[in-house]
């Protein structure tokens, strides 16, 4: 069987490619699929989030070099029908090891087309910026999936990611779609909405219509080191993820059409659900429990990521000149309103002073 590959890939950092990826992942696996997720940050994010330990002896790494064959490498997940080649944090010194091989760009899927994975999807999970690792993920797959968080960064992001992209459909892999762009971390206000409807007007249909929203229950799923999907089945978030995937087999299910392939059923949304409740509650005992400090402190890098080192305050500051930039009205509503404040104070400082004068017996 050979998979669909897909890689989650953004030149950015800290927009949700690790989430994505791993949630997509047990969520195929959660309507039936079998999947498997190859982890290709050092960081070992998705590794840690599906389970298993990054201080394990063998990894992606050691596939990369030839020194172990990907059984030996594979990890069986907690949830039937996921499996995961892991990042290991050797994995940090690839790039010195394959500057040294001959067609090190091409290593990843020399060993995809040689091995018999036995699923129905790869997901790979890249790391941020251009480098050897998302070249090999972007050279071996089917497909790319951009998650972007609508920031005012957010066009940074893509406007780097999308050439990345076409060098590699230039050269190494003339077959790479580009099957979506995903909103994600979406918060729920009139910048992001602009900066939405900005980058879907520029993009069409290849914006997802699903958009995973802001939800802080991500957050403590990944300091419970569970996919909010399974930590949480029905929290905003995993419902959303939940509706992406679904979009996700859709298109791709058009896309085998198109080629005149055939691609299986899933299960039914309600049964999905139920495998996530299941995998939940057979998972509860091994969750590390998230403490408040640790959901704290994730929440405050998240927004240094997503909004730079601006104090609370700044960022008060900051939304309250866009909201009045944006609202031209409201701002003259706003002034007037003022003006006619300023002018009671001091209509009525005046009589306090008239009154003043005339009851101390001056006027
Ligand atoms: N929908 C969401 N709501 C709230 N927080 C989220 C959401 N999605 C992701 N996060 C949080 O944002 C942070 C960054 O997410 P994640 O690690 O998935 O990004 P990344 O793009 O893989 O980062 P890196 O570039 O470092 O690999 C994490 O703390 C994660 O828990
Ligand atoms: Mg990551």
């Amino acid at each position: 069987m050979r998979p669909y590959i897909v890689a989650i890939f953004n030149q950015k950092g800290g927009i949700s490619k690790t989430t994505t990826s791993t949630n997509l992942a047990v969520c195929l696996a959660a309507f039936g699929k079998s999947v498997v997720v190859i982890d290709l940050d050092s960081q070992g994010d998705s590794t840690k989030s599906l389970g298993i330990d990054p201080k394990i002896k063998q990894g992606i790494f050691d596939l990369f070099i030839g020194n172990a064959p990907v059984d030996e490498v594979m990890q069986s997940t907690g949830f039937d029908g996921l499996r995961v080649l892991p990042s290991t944090y050797s994995l940090a010194g690839i790039e010195i090891k394959l500057s040294e091989m001959q067609n090190s760009q091409r290593t990843l899927s020399g060993i995809l087309a040689h091995t018999d994975l036995d699923c129905d999807y790869v997901v790979i999970d890249c790391p941020p910026a251009l480098g050897i690792l998302p070249i090999n993920a972007l050279a071996s797959a089917h497909a790319v999936i951009i998650p972007v968080t609508a920031t005012p960064y957010a066009n940074d992001g893509l406007l780097r990611t999308l050439p990345s992209i076409k060098y590699v459909q230039e050269g190494l892999n003339k077959n790479l779609l580009l099957q979506g762009v995903l909103f994600t971390i979406n918060d729920r206000n009139k910048t992001t909405r602009k900066i939405n409807e900005l980058i879907r007007s520029r993009l069409g249909g290849t914006v997802y219509r699903s958009e995973i929203p802001r939800d802080n229950t991500v957050i403590e799923a990944a300091t419970a080191r569970l996919p909010v999907c399974v930590y949480a089945p029905k929290s905003a978030a995993a419902q959303a993820h939940l509706d992406f995937t679904e979009e996700f087999i859709d298109r791709h299910v058009a896309i085998a059409a198109k080629a005149g392939k055939e691609v299986l059923g899933r299960l039914s949304r309600d049964k999905t659900v139920e495998r996530l409740f299941r995998w939940q509650a057979e998972m509860a005992s091994a969750a590390a429990p998230p403490t408040d400090e640790r959901v704290r402190q994730k929440t405050d890098q998240l927004d240094r990521m997503l909004y730079g080192n601006r104090s609370r305050m700044e960022r008060w500051h900051l939304a309250v000149v866009h909201f009045f930039i944006e609202n031209r009205l409201s701002l003259v509503a706003f002034l007037l309103v003022m003006l006619i404040g300023v002018i009671a104070l001091v209509g009525a400082g005046f009589e306090g002073a008239r009154r003043l004068v005339s009851a101390v017996g001056l006027g």
